[in-house]
């Protein structure tokens, strides 16, 4: 079983991904993640990160795999963990330009299918995951919000780190990665036709994943009506022929 998470930045793709695998009993994988390592390698080796060539020489020597007997799976790349140095400023604001180059999304795709190769019972988060990496995906979400929300959402995580923000300067990064993310030639941020989309604006994270599961266990069958309210979660065609998931907050009854 294969569930895809695929949606711009500040959505909590990530949080969501890994509670819901949880909760479905399936492994989780952060392919964000993925691309903020090559990022380390090329900032730290000193890389221009906008030439293609120099970054492709570089990420072609990497060695990016995932510890899944961690929970949830710490990302080594060659043979160290990581941790929170992929999820510094800089890596945050460099990612999406080493992850636009063509040779980066080409290894990157093989090593997240060959991922879910070995483990086949996945919950992957990335905005290309449904729409590219696995079109054939059991189930699909797409994790929307306004870009306001968004950067207050990012502004608050970096309170909570400590760091200083300048919400304006925020709200410019957040348009541009996702201006960057949308016009890429391979693997560009679009909803897959076939997900079930999702405003996650006036949702709490746990409103989020309660909708998700609930969605995910009617289409495994395994749907669990006497504690999820199916009547608070609807699901309508927008204007475009997709599937929309409307919730009134709160699913769970
Ligand atoms: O989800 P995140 O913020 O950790 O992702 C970091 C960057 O990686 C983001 O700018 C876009 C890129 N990315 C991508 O291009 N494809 C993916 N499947 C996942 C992330």
């Amino acid at each position: 079983m294969i569930v895809t998470i695929d949606g711009p930045a500040g959505t909590g793709k990530s949080t969501v991904a890994h509670l819901l695998a949880h909760r479905l009993g399936l492994e989780f994988l952060d392919t964000g993640a993925m691309y903020r390592a090559l990022t380390l390698v090329v900032l730290e080796a000193g890389g221009d990160p906008t030439d293609a060539s120099s970054v492709e020489a570089l990420v072609s020597e990497a060695d990016v795999r995932f510890d899944f007997e961690q929970d949830p799976p710490t990302l080594c790349l060659n043979g160290r963990a990581v941790g929170d140095a992929i999820r510094s400023t800089r890596v945050t604001n460099t990612v999406s330009v080493v992850a636009g180059h063509t040779p980066v999304r080409h290894a990157m795709v093989q090593a997240q299918r060959a991922i879910a190769a070995a483990h086949p019972h996945l919950v992957t988060e990335g905005r290309d995951q449904g729409s590219y990496v696995f079109p054939e995906a059991d189930l699909k979400f797409y994790l929307d919000a306004s870009v306001d929300i968004r950067a207050a959402r990012r502004a608050e995580q970096l309170r909570a780190k400590g760091e200083l923000v300048d919400l304006f300067r925020l709200r410019d990064e957040i348009e541009k990665r996702d201006r960057n993310d949308r016009s890429r030639p391979i693997g560009a941020l679009v909803k897959p036709v076939d997900a079930l989309v999702l405003d996650t604006g006036p949702l709490t994270v746990a409103e989020v994943v309660d909708c998700l599961e609930t969605w995910a266990r009617e289409r495994m069958g395994t749907a669990r009506d006497d504690t999820y309210s199916r009547a608070r979660a609807s699901c309508e065609v927008d204007t475009e022929g997709r599937r929309q998931v409307e919730v009134s907050a709160g699913v769970r009854a």
